[in-house]
């Protein structure tokens, strides 16, 4: 209306109605009026109602415990309102529980809907491990938005992401939730996946809720067993597994999710120094804490409450504003309020942020999902482009001896592609991808024929299935439609491999694409052998035999044990779980149209035995370096076989004339460093810099390198730049064990500048009081 009579108007008439028409309808709220009408609301709610809204109901099958106490829960979004729903992604069925919140409570208040959009929902991206291995928070944070849209057009409008645990040991199946392993990267990808899933300020369009998760110290699970106990004493805690967590906060993030493990034999869900003294008291968080699943009823399970009641209030006074979906707060908070232990004023606290949130997400404005408009933006062809250039930006080139990577088709006639991840789909995306609502998915043999085209014959040999020893419960989740390949005798494994075999001597060149399928990664995956399972291994190595050129293409969502192929198999590329366009992606890598640059955001052990393996390791009083201490094993060498911050391209670069501002600084000055990177090959590509500092003395000993600075370049061929770099307050501090707090000491530095973490390019400083 306003457009169509502005169109007889003066520019400038027509520009400034429209400001004010945009002004009036996209504005934000303003934070006292999102507090008044939160109290305005909190003052006509009752108790229950409160308690409602510190609740999360499962959309799922409800938990035995809920069963057994009568909670069904619609009746109790019915009678008292409800703060979120989860796992409810169908849009019909979206709608129908908020009209059942909106028109049928009392007090109107609408639902946030909850579901795990990881890395996409329905245009699935890499993995978030992959994502990190593009060291490119930009495209990472552009990729979140996507998923933002994507799903926030489908009603969702609270995503449990970004994950940023710490992940040191690749046992540990969540690792591919993750930036890897280190805190400085991890914080950068963290704060990326915050801005795009939540936009520069919580409660833009096309914007979701995110939840950084999960807090704190998960990825420190005992032996990399899922759930098991972590024990983080406080310097590691304060400087490698929080730092992640503060970038998120800082980033503006809405919400927090504690974790399940015991934290130094107290449940994260129910840790008080973690969700207080740590989240409100140094961080000055603002939004709210959700457990995760079940995490309130656990406290029972870990033997760290007695009984729900007990469960309760440890949870809600240790910090956890709502329950996900074990019902206890339902059941028990009232009566915790009723008997004095828990105060109305504690609950106003923290049913508030919720309610804040709903009102800057506008959810009393726009409660339910427009469904005429979910399939335009599902459809989007610009999102599936962004997430094949992910693709291009994330997958490592691990090894390419004899420049065999890119292959040239027209030298090609036939091709092999050969494995069971060959011609897979679903299994791309990883377990979270696929639960999301994921739309059709390249597989990397479709990727290659449609890169070929018709003048080359591409084959597929599937190779012996993969199926895990103990199935994932995951397997058994209503509607959640992944599953493991049929287990296989010995006869019919070896058979598979004989036919893959032959086709391969048939061929010009075999693609093998092996790893793990979706279930082998992610929740209730960890596994005690990184190797490659189920017959892979001999497949890998009787293709190899027939003596034709080989390309390892690994999907997986960790590091797995290579050492054989990193000898034997001349190309092997790293693609992690590549999503909806790993195909095409991987496709453009192998035949050159993209040239890889994806830089490893976790060192690659050996072997599972040499877990946890991480480079920011303390530097000990026998370096590795030093001569007769090359190894701390007798058995193998104790270095990873590709170190943190590794990756080749199809061109090389040189790193020179690395400069430090000043030799001696002043504590409290920045001091500058630059370096010249130059593309010294044939053809353009993207160099991923990374600065490198240590601290040669101190009040602790200090990690032999730590990462503080990274910038990704695109260097045509034969092109210079100078990089400058700032470490400041942020890069030089670390928290002190000797005096409790973050400190920056006079002292000697040293700093490295190169392409991985074994940079020799070496400069120094001194700090001084
Ligand atoms: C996982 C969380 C997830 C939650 C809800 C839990 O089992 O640990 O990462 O967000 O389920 O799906």
């Amino acid at each position: 209306m306003l457009l169509a009579t502005s169109k007889s108007k003066s520019p400038l008439i027509v520009y400034l109605l429209t400001s004010i028409f945009f002004l009036l309808v996209c504005a934000a709220p303003l934070p006292a009026q999102v507090e008044s009408k939160a109290n305005d609301l909190l003052r006509q709610m009752t108790l229950e109602e409160k308690v409602g809204q510190l609740s999360q109901m499962p959309g799922f099958p409800v938990p035995e415990f809920m069963q057994q106490n009568g909670i069904t829960p619609e009746d109790a979004v019915r009678k008292y309102g409800a703060g979120s729903v989860l796992w409810v992604s169908d849009p019909k069925q979206i709608n129908r529980w908020q009209h059942i919140a909106v028109d049928e409570s009392r007090l109107h208040i609408p639902i946030i809907f909850g579901l795990d959009v990881i890395h996409g929902y329905h245009t699935i991206f890499p993995d978030p491990l992959a994502m990190a291995s593009s060291w490119d928070p930009k495209m990472v944070e552009a990729a979140q938005s996507v998923a933002a849209r994507e799903a926030r057009a489908a009603g969702i409008t609270w995503t449990f992401g970004p994950m940023v645990d710490i992940a040191r040991d690749a046992r540990w199946g969540r690792m591919m939730e993750g930036a890897g392993e280190d805190p400085y990267l991890g914080a950068a990808m963290a704060r990326a996946q915050v801005l795009g899933f939540q936009g520069a300020q919580l409660g833009g369009p096309d914007h979701v809720l995110a939840s950084v998760k999960h807090f704190a110290g998960y990825g420190a699970a005992e032996g990399g067993r899922d759930y098991d106990a972590s024990y983080v004493p406080e310097e590691l805690m304060w400087n490698v597994y929080l730092p992640p967590f503060k970038a998120a906060v800082d980033a503006g993030v809405g919400t927090v999710m504690s974790a399940y493990m015991d934290l130094n034999d107290v449940p994260a869900s129910g840790n008080r120094w973690l969700l207080h003294d740590v989240l409100r008291n140094a961080w000055h968080f603002k939004g709210f804490v959700v457990s995760d699943a079940n995490a309130v009823h656990s406290l029972i399970t870990h033997g760290y409450a007695r009984d729900g009641a007990d469960a309760a209030y440890k949870a809600f006074t240790a910090g956890v504003n709502m329950d996900m979906a074990s019902g206890t707060y339902l059941k028990f908070l009232p009566q915790e309020v009723r008997a004095g232990r828990i105060s109305m004023q504690q609950i106003d606290d923290a049913v508030r942020p919720i309610l804040e949130a709903k009102i800057r997400l506008g959810l009393f404005e726009n409660p339910y999902v427009d469904v005429s408009k979910i399939d335009r933006v599902l459809n989007d062809p610009q999102s599936q482009q962004s997430a094949r250039v992910a693709v291009q930006r994330s997958v490592i080139l691990l090894r390419n001896e004899g420049n065999v990577l890119p292959l040239n088709k027209s030298n090609i006639k036939s091709i092999a592609v050969i494995g069971p991840l060959g011609d897979a789909t679903t299994d791309l995306l990883s377990m979270w991808g696929a639960l999301a609502k994921p739309g059709p998915t390249v597989s990397i043999l479709q990727g290659i024929k449609e890169k070929v085209g018709n003048g080359v014959q591409v084959e597929f040999a599937h190779g012996p299935n993969l199926w895990r020893e103990i199935p994932s419960f995951f397997e058994n989740i209503p509607g959640f439609a992944i599953k493991a390949q049929p287990k296989q005798s010995a006869e019919e494994a070896k058979r598979a491999i004989d036919d893959a075999v032959a086709l391969a001597r048939q061929s010009d060149v075999a693609i093998l694409v092996l790893g793990e399928i979706d279930l082998m990664s992610g929740e209730a995956a960890s596994r005690s052998s990184l190797k490659l399972s189920g017959g892979q291994q001999e497949l890998l190595e009787a293709v190899v035999a027939t003596g034709k050129p080989v390309v390892l293409v690994l999907v997986n969502g960790r590091p797995l044990e290579i050492s054989w192929a990193a000898e034997h198999v001349p190309a092997i590329l790293e693609a992690w779980y590549p999503g909806s366009q790993g195909g095409n992606g991987i496709a453009d890598i192998l035949f050159g149209d993209a040239n890889p640059a994806g830089h490893l955001p976790v060192s690659w052990p050996r072997t599972a035995g040499s877990a946890p393996v991480y480079y920011n390791h303390n530097l000990t009083q026998a370096p590795e370096d030093a001569p007769g201490f090359k190894s701390r094993y007798w058995d193998i060498v104790s270095t990873p076989l590709f170190p943190f911050g590794y990756g080749l391209s199809y061109t090389s670069f040189s790193y020179d004339n690395l400069r430090v501002s000043q030799p001696v600084a002043k504590i409290g000055t920045n001091i500058e460093v630059s370096v010249d990177v130059t593309n010294t090959g044939t053809r353009s590509g993207d160099a991923v810099v990374q600065l490198y500092i240590h601290q040669r003395a101190g009040s602790a000993s200090r990690p032999v390198r730590q990462l503080e600075g990274f910038q990704r370049v695109t260097l045509a061929a034969g092109e210079k730049q100078t990089l400058h770099f700032t470490l400041g307050k942020n890069e030089l501090q670390f928290w002190s064990p000797a005096s409790k707090q973050w400190v920056v000491e006079p002292e000697q530095f040293d700093v490295w500048a190169g392409g991985d973490s074994t940079a020799k390019l070496h400069g120094e400083f001194r700090l001084v009081n």
